[in-house]
């Protein structure tokens, strides 16, 4: 280990893989493990999911619109198939969470509690992708502090709580979700949009919306974590847009302590391990320790 602990975890090193774009992590060995920081699981439900109709991707210009809407196994196979693995692993792995409603959530918390393989949760109050819960608790500071709450009371593990950018003050849902117990707060999830093809007039994304990632979204996502990490005392993990060490540094300026990558990974399976060696070679600790106090708002 690294001797980084960033919200109750032990990483690695200060790269994630984000949810929803590594899977289970079974793919891994595929990749350069031995560089990855730690990996967020695909965002679970109680009950399995079959997830939103194809066609779930499309490619826009600088990034992608996913709309998968929350597709999985439920939590009882998820304890049954991949629990087991992660226990095995040299790296910590974190269970997104999901509910449609405060019980459900706490009830997740609750079974995967003191499962071995699961080292934190990242409780996922930003999904643009489904018609129920999702986004709708992390776009209300007493709704996204209920669900924290609530997971905290059910849970001893690390929590940490995946902000939404769909706000007009990511300020009070972060300060709202501290004060009720998180441990970390991670931003950002994905932007609603939506991308029509022109030869049927329709969206091309049977959901019609889906969430816009990659580099097209880095400097709101390095914008919104820096507005995060000035407001609360807890660490914050910057995700938006990553593609290499240089954008990894500018959230860690902004004054995140880790950060997660996701959809340059569907471009190169690599671009953690390679981010995480660029950063090594860089010298990101020294580099990190001179600027962040200079990094203000303007
Ligand atoms: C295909 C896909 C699936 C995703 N699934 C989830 C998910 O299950 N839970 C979640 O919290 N975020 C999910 N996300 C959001 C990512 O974890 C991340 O917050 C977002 O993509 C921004 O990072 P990036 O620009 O590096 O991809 C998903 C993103 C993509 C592209």
């Amino acid at each position: 280990m690294s001797g980084l602990s960033v919200g109750g975890v032990e990483l690695r090193s200060p790269v994630l893989a984000a949810s929803g774009t590594f899977g289970y992590g079974t793919e891994v060995p595929l990749c350069d493990r031995r560089r990855l920081g730690g990996m967020v699981s695909k965002g679970i439900f109680l009950q399995p999911r079959p997830g939103a109709p194809p066609p779930r991707i499309v490619e826009t210009p600088s990034g992608m619109l996913n709309a998968i809407g929350l597709q999985g196994p439920g939590v009882e196979a998820l304890i049954r198939d991949y629990c087991p693995l992660w226990a095995d692993w040299d790296f910590p792995v974190l269970v997104n969470i999901n509910g449609e409603s405060v019980a459900e959530y706490a009830e997740l918390a609750a079974r995967l509690d003191g499962v071995p393989g699961v080292s934190g949760m990242e409780v996922n109050v930003s999904c643009p992708n489904v018609r129920e819960g999702g986004m709708f608790f992390g776009k209300d500071p007493a709704q996204a502090a209920a669900v924290t709450a609530a997971v905290r009371r059910s849970t001893r593990l690390p929590v940490w709580v995946k902000l939404t950018p769909a706000v007009t003050d990511l300020a009070e849902v972060a300060r709202a979700c501290e004060s009720s117990g998180a441990d970390a707060l991670c931003a950002i999830n994905t932007l609603v949009g939506m991308s029509i093809d022109l030869s049927t007039g329709r969206p091309r994304l049977a959901f019609g919306t889906g969430g816009l990632s990659g580099p097209a979204i880095h400097p709101i996502a390095v914008h919104l974590a820096h507005q995060a990490a000035q407001s609360v005392a807890i660490p914050v993990i910057g995700i938006g847009g990553i593609s290499g060490a240089e954008d990894a540094l500018e959230f860690l300026y902004a004054g995140c302590q880790a950060v997660q990558v996701g959809t340059a990974t569907f471009i190169d399976p690599n671009a953690i391990g390679k981010t995480v060696e660029a950063l090594e070679a860089l010298d990101w600790r020294r580099l990190v320790e001179g600027t962040r106090s200079t990094v203000s708002a303007g």
